[in-house]
């Protein structure tokens, strides 16, 4: 009998739910007979919200807990609306998911695939991944103001970091230079944030001894914007926290040749709660409902979502799909819809 994965997909905001919809019907494609895969549809985001009330409720994120994992496409509405001010689908929803979830991982890989055009005139070989903190830093809401919309107003946003939490995320990092290059950079700022950075450099350095095959490297956060548009082959993978991994990501899917092929997986380490595999980018309501959204970062998420799962070959399968979907329309000015870029991808697995 395959192996069943029950699969929750929020298609969310915008152009979410019609790159989710390719992206699983590839996951489909991809499994075969291998797997089998079953979807339940949880209709959540910014126009939820507005529709109905609810961002994330107890019962429902109760019935998602209950998945193998969440496939997620984007949400968040139009930010100039003041009902959604405040950021609160983004923590309400995206955010309250990863911590629930406790996903300890925020993994984005970036590779410049052969026919992608980078913004840098010379960009050598770039595949690295980054690894980020998912659940602690500046993220947690650990802050608040007083006398808020006065002059004397007092605001702290304190950054919250645990060894528990700062251990296990290196020592997956850790993991996966020994599986690549073996090479681990450790990006922070650890001349002016002392407390946090003291305390990942420790560990840092701890877990190093049980991985002595792996050369450890160290960058300012600043110094890591210059090197990754000047010499980013230097590196092979990234560990930091949750905010520095947020903005390096953006870069990285720029430099990367484009945010329109970026993928991350959200894991939960111990398999307690379902991990989540979602495009590193937004709902693009500006080209929302056309049918022109690149599919493949949400498609290139079920590769590390059949990854996890332990079903790598398949992964792999399917990131060398796309691979060569990349390469058979690099430099052509066609473009293609969203389905039609899907039904290519799967035309190469058939
Ligand atoms: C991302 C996003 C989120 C983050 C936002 C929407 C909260 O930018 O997934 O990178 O900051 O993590
Ligand atoms: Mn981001």
């Amino acid at each position: 009998m395959a192996k069943t994965l029950n699969i929750a997909v929020i298609g969310g905001d915008g152009i979410g739910p019609e790159v989710t919809k390719e992206a699983i019907e590839t996951l489909r494609t991809v499994s075969g007979a291998a797997l089998s895969i079953t979807t339940s549809d949880f209709v959540l985001g910014a126009q939820h919200f507005l529709d109905t009330g609810e961002i994330l409720s107890e019962e429902t994120l109760d019935a998602l807990a209950s998945f193998d994992a969440i496939v997620l496409g984007a949400v968040g509405g139009d930010p100039r609306d003041p009902r959604l001010a405040g950021g609160i689908i983004e923590r309400g929803l995206l955010l309250k998911l990863r911590f629930a979830f406790d996903h300890g991982v925020n993994l984005r890989p970036t590779t410049l695939l052969p026919g992608l055009t980078s913004p840098l005139a010379n960009p050598g070989a770039i595949d690295f991944l980054v690894v980020r903190e998912g659940t602690e830093g500046p993220y947690v809401g650990n802050g608040g103001s007083l006398r808020s919309g006065t002059r004397e107003e007092i605001a702290t946003e304190v950054s919250l970091n645990t060894a528990f939490g700062v251990e296990r995320v290196v020592r997956y990092a850790f993991a996966k230079a020994q599986l690549r290059r073996k090479k681990l950079t450790l990006v922070h700022k650890t001349n002016v944030l002392v407390h946090a950075g003291g305390l990942w450099s420790r560990i840092v350095d701890e877990v190093a001894s049980d991985f002595p095959d792996v050369a450890l490297d160290y960058l300012h956060i600043d110094a890591t914007m210059i090197f990754m548009v000047s010499d980013p082959s230097r590196f092979d993978v990234i560990v930091t926290d949750n905010l520095f991994g947020d903005i390096i990501t953006d870069l990285a899917g720029a430099i990367g040749g484009g945010i329109g092929l970026a993928a991350s997986a959200n894991l939960n380490l111990t398999g307690e709660y379902p991990s989540m595999f979602e495009p590193v980018h937004g709902s693009a309501p500006d080209i929302a409902g056309k049918g022109i959204a690149d599919p493949r970062a949400a498609i290139m998420s079920m590769a590390l979502l059949l990854d996890h799962h332990g079903f790598a070959d398949l992964g792999l399968a399917l990131s060398r799909a796309v691979a060569t979907d990349v390469s058979q329309h690099s430099g052509t000015s066609a473009s293609r819809s969203t389905t039609e870029i899907g039904n290519d991808i799967r035309a190469l697995l058939s």
